[in-house]
């Protein structure tokens, strides 16, 4: 019988060798498997007398605990070598710098439109929507320019092409957000059919709009924003109050003045271009141009299904990426539509 001493240190050192728990177990089948060295001693012990079975047996058990006892013990180095492994691959360092948060921030446009619904909700205006692609009655006919209108050259825009490759008959993007309007006031009248008087009307329309334009104060799509008030008795006055109010709200500072010069749109009779001057600053004193208003033409009524003798109103379009030119002090348009992150972060 091979020496039991040896057989349990050579477990001892088998046991030693492995490192992970798969190759531990098979490692126990060759000391203590059905056909593993401490087995195969106790099956030899059937040939022997009595008394040296005895003893023989007594042996064969304690190198049998004993390989146990090494088994159990490297098990629990093995499961604690993978805990502290684990822990020390999962460890946080806390003294490395923390990873920046790469926060987005809104576009300047988006933050002078959000600013002017804010200006204009307080006063209560809601707000409201219409297509890009536009129709060409909306875009013109029912704005009071009909088909061979001069004002239509003014608006020369992108139109689109159907699927012979031909312009698009009735369709295109839209060259100002005026159609909101007239959309507006036809649902609006739908809405309230049949009732002997109609709430007013008092809405803001922010959007995109595209003209054949491009210098650095022109972009072949730009921001306007429509406004319309129609009621009972709203006249020039209230728009005039309406409009500085609006634009000492937007620049913070009563030191500014507006004036309204005499101007011509087909869909307001009167019409004006709105202008204002800083009283004091690097700008001082030269008028801008900020926007075009009128009191809505009563063809524009009467085509909405309105009655001009019983309702009037004003409307106003404001170039919102030039008063975003002003607030924040650019002197390029094309600035804001360049996508270039080193300009824009300045406003996240
Ligand atoms: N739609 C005009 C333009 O794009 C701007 C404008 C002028 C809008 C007068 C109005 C208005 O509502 O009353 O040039």
């Amino acid at each position: 019988m091979q020496n039991l001493d040896a057989l349990v240190a050579e477990a001892k050192a088998a046991f030693a060798a492995v490192t992970d728990p798969d190759a531990l177990e098979q490692v126990k089948a060759r000391f203590l498997g059905k056909s593993g060295q401490i087995t195969q001693h106790l099956k030899e012990l059937s040939a022997l007398a009595l008394e040296e079975k005895k003893r023989a047996g007594a042996a064969i058990n304690s190198a049998k605990d004993a390989i146990e006892a090494a088994l159990a013990g490297r098990r629990e180095a093995i499961r604690l070598a993978a805990l502290e492994a684990r822990l020390a691959e999962e460890a946080l360092d806390v003294t490395l710098p923390g990873r920046r948060e790469d926060k987005g921030g809104l576009h300047p446009i988006t933050r002078v439109l959000e600013r002017i619904e804010a200006l204009f909700a307080s006063i209560g205006f809601t707000v409201a929507d219409g297509p890009e692609i536009e129709e060409d009655f909306y875009n013109f006919t029912a704005l009071n320019t009909p088909e061979d209108h001069p004002a239509r050259s003014m608006h020369d825009t992108f139109y689109l092409l159907d699927e012979a490759g031909q312009v698009a008959k009735n369709v295109l993007l839209r060259t100002h957000t005026s159609p909101i309007q007239a959309r507006y006031m036809r649902a609006h009248v739908e809405r309230y059919k049949g009732r002997e008087t109609m709430p007013e009307i008092r809405i803001i329309a922010p959007g995109r709009v595209y003209r054949v334009d491009s210098d650095a104060t022109h972009s072949p799509m730009f921001h306007q924003v429509e406004g319309l008030w129609i009621g009972e008795d709203v006249s020039f006055a209230h728009l005039k109050g309406v409009i500085a109010d609006f634009l000492r709200g937007f620049f913070e500072s009563d030191d500014l003045k507006v004036r309204f010069r005499p101007s011509f749109f087909p869909f307001t009779e009167p019409s004006a271009e709105i202008d204002m001057a800083f009283m004091g600053g690097a700008l001082e004193g030269r008028w801008l141009e900020v926007a075009g208003c009128g009191m809505v033409h009563p063809n524009v009524l009467q085509s909405a299904g309105i009655d001009p003798e019983k309702y009037q109103g004003f409307a106003f379009g404001f170039g919102p990426d030039r008063l975003a030119m002003l607030r924040y002090g650019i002197n390029d348009l094309r600035l804001f539509y360049e996508g270039d992150q080193r300009f824009l972060r300045q406003f996240a």
